[in-house]
């Protein structure tokens, strides 16, 4: 059966690096027969959690906040992977890929482990050379408390330097990996 997949954008520039990388990612999945489904979270109107924590309660139907998360939460559970695209801003992922991220606090209710088997990658870039020094380390650590905490599988993580919008994709090599990302999430 096909795949679903949904790719999370977290970068403003709709033609950036992270953005790049996603494209290949898709292009992979795609030629797999996956379905891929991305989302450009900075035209979304994503609220901050506000930590009320009403999502925690026995018996919640989620958040409570009715913006743009309502169209992603259910994407969110049907889809077989999750993938999340964004660039390092000082040291760390993006304010749109955090944003989306706090409130995926209301996936589960009181517990962890509610994404069982739930397949996710990432994707970053940033200008620096190296993944330390750039904070993209910091990011993908991030990354795996968080598929920790939920439960969930980290299938991959292709990062790269880049700054002007596009430019990663001189890395060939970088590229590649991105598509064959997708197709092992294809699988
Ligand atoms: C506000 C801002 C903060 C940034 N902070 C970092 C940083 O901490 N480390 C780094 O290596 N690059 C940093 N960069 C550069 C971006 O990560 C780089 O241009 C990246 O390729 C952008 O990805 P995008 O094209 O997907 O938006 C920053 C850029 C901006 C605009």
């Amino acid at each position: 059966m096909e795949k679903r997949i949904v790719v999370l954008l977290g970068s403003p520039r709709k033609k950036g690096n992270s953005a790049k990388l996603a494209e290949y990612l898709s292009k992979g999945a795609k030629s797999k027969e996956a379905k891929v489904e991305s989302f450009y979270l900075n035209g979304m109107n994503i609220k901050p959690c506000q930590g009320c924590r009403r999502c925690q309660k026995e018996n919640a139907k989620g958040c409570v906040i009715k913006d743009d998360m309502q169209i992603l939460y259910p994407k969110l559970k049907e889809a077989d992977a999750v993938v999340i695209a964004s660039p390092i801003y000082w040291f760390n992922i993006s304010a749109q890929t955090k944003l989306f991220i706090d409130r995926c606090y209301a996936i589960g209710v009181g517990e962890r482990n509610t994404f069982p088997g739930k397949r996710f990658a990432f994707l970053l870039s940033y200008a620096d050379a190296d993944p330390f020094s750039s904070g993209a380390v910091n990011a993908l650590r991030s990354f795996q408390d968080m598929c920790n905490y939920l439960g969930a599988e980290v299938v991959g993580m292709v990062y790269g330097s880049g700054d002007e919008p596009g430019e990663i994709e001189k890395n060939r090599g970088l590229m590649k990996q991105a598509y064959r990302l997708g197709c092992q999430l294809a699988g």
